[in-house]
């Protein structure tokens, strides 16, 4: 059983998929673990640590590998050489990636999905999209706080009263709650909202003021996988007023609604925007899917009415040692879950298997893909 860990190519990806503790538990598990020189560089990982604790560096490492490992999905014409029906175990981006998923496919790969891994409780350690959504959400308001000219904490000082920043989280899911979290330790006044009534126990919890909409029903409980869904007009129509009311008196707002499979929900516009006060601050979590806010453009400091507004492409990259160390715990703690002793190999289960697997025999056979 050979593993590969890829150097990822996609533009400003600085994650690694694999970490020196992961490779030695692989390696304690009887696999071989081949990486790419140079894979955890940009997340401070030197090749001699993978080397220190057993791994082979090979430029050709994909070379009869049965499980190739990567943040993102590998190039398939770097796959060529890897083993008849290898894994291809990373976040692989299935509906924005369509045609990659083909190619998988069609070279007879065994693609799986780390970002469909289901919200069971068994899956928790194994999911992605959980441990880069809270670092990102920690990351999002410290880039707030830096682009932001004034202080989070009220400071009392001989020369006068400095007054907490009041800050705004929108979306209140893994990202949203660490978000408030740090607001709150840096000493900001946070309020937040989600459309899931489930959350406002837990943004009381935090210590930060709920801000809902009581007129039209949200969603009750946790809905299909825990996960949002798009609002009726009617529930939008009043969301719109509510934030109007609230965004003018913000210093700070953060933006991380996310709808699975589709663009992300609009939640400020440009008019809204106008109302807030110069020099305030918003951080759309959710730019790289279509943005919770109107004229946010990834990687740029956008200014509007005298406020500012950003968001990364890939937020968890700015982060890449800590998102490496957790997204690599994630690969193993998936992998170690299914191995089979006697087979010397994983073996995946139908409840997970069939959720994270988006091709197999030469087929596209996800029911997410399909349906
Ligand atoms: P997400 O990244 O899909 O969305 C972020 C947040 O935006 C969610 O809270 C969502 O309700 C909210 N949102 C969507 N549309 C909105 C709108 N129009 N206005 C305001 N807010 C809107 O969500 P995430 O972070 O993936 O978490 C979703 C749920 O899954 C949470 O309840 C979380 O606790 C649960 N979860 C369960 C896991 C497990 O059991 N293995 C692992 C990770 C999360």
């Amino acid at each position: 059983m050979r593993i590969a860990v890829m150097k990822e190519t996609a533009s400003g990806e600085t994650r690694v998929a694999a970490s020196p503790e992961t490779v030695k538990k692989f390696i304690a598990l009887g696999a071989e673990v081949a990486v790419q020189p140079g894979a955890g560089l940009s997340a401070s990982i030197g090749d001699a640590d993978y080397a220190a604790v057993g791994a082979k560096l090979a430029k050709d490492a994909v070379k009869g590998a049965d499980i190739v490992l990567g943040v993102q999905g590998p190039d398939p014409k770097a796959l060529k050489d890897a083993a008849k029906g290898a894994w291809i175990v990373a976040g692989l981006d299935p509906f924005g990636q369509r045609g990659r998923v083909d190619e998988y496919a069609k070279l007879g790969f065994e693609a799986l999905a780390m970002e469909f891994m289901p919200r069971i409780t068994r899956a928790q350690s194994m999911d992605i999209l959980s441990s880069q959504s809270n670092l990102a959400g920690y990351k999002a308001v410290i880039e707030a706080a830096n682009l932001y000219g004034r202080a989070f904490p009220m400071m009392m000082t001989a020369a006068g009263t400095v007054s907490a920043a009041k800050a705004f989280v929108m979306g209140v899911g893994v990202a949203g709650l660490q978000a408030i979290a740090t607001a709150r330790r840096l000493g900001a006044q946070v309020s937040a909202t989600d459309v899931r009534s489930a959350t406002k126990e837990q943004i009381q919890s935090l210590g930060a003021k709920p801000i809902f909409v009581e007129s039209v029903a949200g969603i009750e409980g946790e809905g299909a996988g825990g996960y949002a869904t798009e609002m009726s007009e009617e529930y939008q129509q009043a969301q719109a007023e509510l934030v109007s009311a609230h965004i003018a008196k913000q210093d700070i707002v953060i933006t991380t609604a996310l709808i699975p499979g589709r663009a992300a929900p609009r939640l400020i516009l440009d008019a809204q925007i106008q109302t807030m006060k110069p020099g305030s601050v918003i951080f759309d979590l959710a730019v790289a899917q279509g943005g919770n806010v109107e004229g946010s453009k990834p990687d740029q400091v956008v200014e509007k009415h005298g406020v500012k507004i950003m968001g990364y492409s890939n937020t968890p990259a700015h982060l890449a040692a800590d998102a490496s160390a957790l997204f690599a715990r994630n690969l193993y703690n998936f992998l170690s879950a299914f191995w089979d002793k006697d087979a010397g190999r994983p073996v995946l289960d139908e409840e997970i298997g069939n959720a994270v697997r988006l091709t197999r025999g030469g087929k596209v056979v996800n029911a997410r893909l399909l349906g």
